[in-house]
């Protein structure tokens, strides 16, 4: 069968699990150079191992901006210009208005919104034309979420800035596009803080409140990010491919 991705180069940011991991395996297997990003060295490493010999990775902090040209211009000195690039790494904290600080507002906001504007912004010059580019919203994006005014918010910024870097980048022919995850099977819930039986609620949750009454894999989110990096979706620009199980719109 041929192989989608066949010699391109994608950088997947926060690669070293979950959504990320799964989207990097896939591409790799569909033929791409893969480069993944996260802030654990050693899941990162883990990670790299499992992708094979057509990949690596670097540890690097999308809420540093200064981060970005070391890791673009390690891309490009092993594997060349990019040819699709995940904004993907992201965190989710669900918390009252009220309990809502300063510091919470900026560590998700600095990563989610702050952190996908400069993933793009500094990939510029490393991007070839014809590029695709795909940011990991959420399908909450667009619902009243009790608890999630900032991961929510920054979610939507997310989708707004993918509308306006789609309308910007056009003229290179570099395409621009959302996918928008529901209830994934990962350890997001568990990695901002929550104890193993608050994370299996938070996913019986929103697995009860999906009209196909459960879950997803990465495996399911992945194929959709495949659409999105190949020719398949070659006519889709600024858009939004919600992946959610029939969340937002039923
Ligand atoms: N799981 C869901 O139900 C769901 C639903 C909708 C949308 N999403 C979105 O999907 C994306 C991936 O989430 P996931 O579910 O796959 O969770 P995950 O397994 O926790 O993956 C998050 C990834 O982001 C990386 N990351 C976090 N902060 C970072 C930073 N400052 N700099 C660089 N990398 C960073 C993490 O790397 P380290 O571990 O090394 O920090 C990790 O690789 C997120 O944007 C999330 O909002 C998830």
């Amino acid at each position: 069968m041929a192989e989608k991705l066949k010699n391109k180069v994608a950088v997947i940011t926060g690669g070293n699990s979950g959504i990320g991991l799964g989207v990097a395996k896939l591409f790799a297997s569909e033929g791409a150079k893969v480069v993944i990003t996260g802030r654990n060295a050693e899941t990162l490493d883990a990670a790299v191992k499992e992708l094979g010999s057509n990949a690596f990775g670097v540890v690097s902090n999308v809420s540093n901006i200064y981060s970005f040209e070391s890791l673009y211009q390690q891309v490009e000195n092993r594997f060349g210009k990019i040819d699709i690039l995940v904004a993907n790494a992201g965190i989710v904290l669900f918390k009252s208005l009220e309990e809502v600080t300063e510091e919470i507002f900026d560590e998700i906001t600095g990563i989610n919104y702050k952190g996908v504007f400069f993933t793009v912004q500094k990939a510029l010059p490393f991007l070839n034309n014809g590029a695709s580019i795909i940011v990991t919203s959420s399908t909450v994006a667009d619902k009243g979420i009790a608890g999630g005014s900032v991961y929510v918010s920054s979610k939507a910024a997310e989708r707004a800035l993918v509308r306006v870097f789609a309308a910007e980048l056009a003229v290179k022919k570099i395409r621009v596009n959302a996918l928008s995850p529901g209830s994934v099977d990962t350890d997001i819930f568990l990695k901002a803080g929550m104890s193993q039986e608050v994370s299996d609620n938070m996913s019986a949750f929103f697995a009860g409140a999906v009209a196909l009454k459960r879950t997803a894999s990465v495996e399911e989110m992945a194929k959709g990010f495949l659409f999105l990096a190949s020719d398949d979706s070659s006519y889709m620009t600024g858009a939004d491919l919600t992946i959610d199980g029939g969340f937002r719109d039923l």
